[in-house]
């Protein structure tokens, strides 16, 4: 397994270039499942989730091929309808497939996805959407069955607003026949970039953007080329990272829009950031004020940025409260923090942080991808070094981020296999 080793206190400088969004493209590349025949997808981040979907599309029969950025999947000889466990225990997103396949082929059979590191994450509401779009799903050995032989368009309500539930039914609905309505649908730019994914394909989706999808069920889509929208996530990080270092970054090729509130919350820091159309600029202050945040679905804070935020606080003059309302138990990276003299206290979904001026170098843990984000903020601004182990979670989600960081003036490097 590879580490990243960084030596801390060096202030980022520069331009930096954001990749395409990992959580928009994985869904897309399910949805090449709807049709028949070549697609093109741009702007594709070269990161491991994106390999495994590549790797669970070839399984299923098609053929993908991916370079410089850009993804070719031909659907045309796809026969085989399951996700196996082996990939869905390395990804939870291979979910998406179910909805594409039970609506093109009317069957699937995809693993249920295990444990996970950010707390409990079931599927319950996946499976309740394809139920309402009259498909038989059964629990066989740790697999979904599900079965339809025509998918029926339905009314569709979430008691809880749900990324992946959503697209997933999104997806099925679009081959399904009459029309379809989910309410409390999910509002984030990466479902609404599904959504115009499919509408290119010709699908008929009404609402995109707002907690009301109304689709009317088509009997054919096409293959389509489309490009991949900036990855907020990415985006916030390098936004902190200016900030944490005590730098001033222009982060190149994204969206401003689509990372709203953490600006807000940037600026009630005292982080200066300016916005172009598809820049921002982002110095750090003299001094970071403490500043309280809930996560929230888009447009609130998102809980992608929650761990990252947290070490921006471990830095501020004073305390500040952080509040987790997505996955209850997304803390795993607090005692990692910790053993980089961060003080943060926890109590269930809400945490403490007491800003401690500085931090210091030490070996630490990634438990998931966020985590590791965060624990390479801290290792930038430790003083000394830190190791940050099990880089493979961070691999998942971050295109290259060493050397964007090395691209900055940052003192890290990857050293492989060694822990
Ligand atoms: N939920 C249920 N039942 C379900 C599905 C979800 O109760 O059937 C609950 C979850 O337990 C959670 C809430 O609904 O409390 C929201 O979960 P959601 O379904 O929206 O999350 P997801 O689709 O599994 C996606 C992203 C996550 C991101 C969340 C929230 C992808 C591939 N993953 O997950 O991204 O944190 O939405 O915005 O899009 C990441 O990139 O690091 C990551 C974890």
């Amino acid at each position: 397994m590879d580490k990243i080793v960084i030596k801390g206190g060096k202030p980022l400088k520069g331009a930096v270039k954001i990749s395409g969004a990992k959580n928009a493209v994985l869904p897309m590349m399910a949805a090449t499942l709807l049709a028949e025949g070549r697609f093109e997808i741009r702007n594709v981040p070269d990161l491991r989730d994106v390999k495994t979907m590549a790797h669970l599309l070839r399984i299923i029969g098609a053929k993908v091929a991916f370079a410089e950025s850009r993804l070719v999947i031909d659907t045309s000889d796809c026969g085989f309808y399951e996700a196996p466990y082996e990939l869905v225990k390395t990804m939870r997103a291979s979910i998406y497939v179910l909805g594409p396949l039970l609506a093109r082929y009317g069957q699937a059979r995809v693993s249920l996805p295990g444990g996970c590191a950010i707390g409990p994450r079931p599927v319950d509401l996946h499976l309740k959407g394809m139920e309402d779009l009259k498909a038989t799903v059964v629990l066989d050995k740790g697999y979904i069955v599900a079965k339809a032989r025509k998918l029926r368009g339905s009314s569709v309500s979430f008691d809880v607003s749900s990324v992946g539930a959503t697209g997933n039914v999104l997806m099925a609905s679009v081959l399904a026949e009459g029309r379809t309505v989910i309410n409390n649908a999910a509002r984030e730019p990466e479902i609404s970039a599904l959504a115009e994914f499919l509408v290119k394909m010709g699908a008929e989706i009404e609402g995109i953007g707002s907690g009301q999808l109304r689709i009317h069920g088509v009997s054919k889509l096409e293959p389509v080329s489309f490009d991949v929208i900036p990855d907020r996530i990415e985006t916030g990080t390098f936004m902190i990272a200016a900030a944490i270092t005590g730098g001033e970054v222009e982060i190149q090729k994204t969206d401003p829009k689509l990372v709203a509130s953490l600006t807000s919350k940037m600026r009630m820091a005292n982080v200066m950031v300016e916005e172009g159309e598809s820049v921002i600029f982002c110095k750090a202050p003299e001094r970071l004020k403490p500043t309280n945040v809930t996560t929230s679905v888009y447009p609130g804070f998102p809980t992608d940025l929650q761990a990252q935020w947290m070490t921006l606080m471990c830095l501020a003059d004073g305390s500040s409260v952080i509040q987790e309302t997505i996955f209850f138990d997304r803390f795993a990276h607090v005692a990692e923090l910790r053993r980089l003299g961060a003080q943060i206290q926890v109590n269930e979904n809400v945490s403490i942080v007491t800003g401690v001026g500085k931090l210091i170098g030490a070996t630490v843990m990634s438990s998931d991808l966020r985590a590791s984000a965060c624990l390479i903020l801290a290792g930038l601004i430790a003083q000394g070094r830190t190791d940050v182990l099990r880089i493979y979670h961070l691999d998942r989600g971050y295109e290259k981020i060493e050397s964007k960081l090395v691209g900055l003036g940052a003192n890290t490097w990857r050293e492989e296999g060694s822990s």
